[in-house]
């Protein structure tokens, strides 16, 4: 399994990321109100720093990553290692049916199957389980300086339609937050969505 963050994981958790996912985690738990008997996933989850907020507020949290690196520096974080079961590996390898909440921040346009992934998604949550996802609008590739990524952003009626199509009901998008860059006197604004779904 290749692990494309192996470069960045053990300086993940700047003030800038820790600042983006917590304009994540605020729009998202003013949106969702986890219960405490809730089993969680988040996909993509990295060194945790969105998981391990709500892991306080869940029964479970089970934390899927493809980069052991980054589940590496998540593993030295934990404080209730009896919440969180970690997944090293493909959410396709998750074959229970007992999800109530997926998350994921900024790890959608890292994943090679979309579709294939939003129908696993149906097959393990239970019947009115939400889905929230938060990542980039559709970008021109300077996001991540023209390298090769599967998704350079999305469009999210588009990404929409795909998650109706799974079985879920699509109950908000909108732009929550907008990163702004300026390289070599250009500034470009990159907007975050997030879309909530509830699974039929
Ligand atoms: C941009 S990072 C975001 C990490 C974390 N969600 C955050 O906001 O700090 C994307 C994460 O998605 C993970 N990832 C990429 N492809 C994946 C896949 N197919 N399945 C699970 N995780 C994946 C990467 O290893 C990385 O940790």
């Amino acid at each position: 399994m290749n692990d494309n963050f192996k470069a960045k994981a053990a300086q993940w958790d700047s003030p800038d990321k820790i600042a983006m996912t917590k304009k994540f985690l605020s729009e998202m738990l003013f949106n969702v109100n986890p219960m405490s008997s809730w089993k969680a996933m988040e996909l993509g989850a990295g060194t945790g720093l969105v998981g391990l907020n709500v892991e306080p507020l869940v029964a479970k949290v089970v934390m899927v990553d493809t980069s052991e690196s980054m589940l590496e520096v998540l593993k030295q974080k934990l404080h209730n290692e009896k919440k969180v079961e970690i997944l090293h590996g493909e959410v396709f390898d998750y074959k229970k049916q007992d999800i109530d909440f997926v998350f994921s921040a900024m790890a959608f346009h890292h994943l090679t199957e979309v579709e294939k992934t939003l129908e696993h998604l149906a097959t393990i949550t239970k019947p009115g389980a939400w889905v929230v996802v938060g990542d980039l609008v559709a970008e021109d590739g300077s996001f991540h300086n023209f390298e090769p990524i599967p998704y350079c952003g999305f469009d999210t009626a588009v990404l929409s339609k795909q998650f109706v199509k799974s079985g879920f009901d699509v109950k908000m998008v909108k732009i929550y937050n907008v990163i702004t860059r300026t390289v070599e006197e250009k500034t470009t604004n990159y907007e975050q969505f997030m879309l909530i779904a509830k699974r039929l």
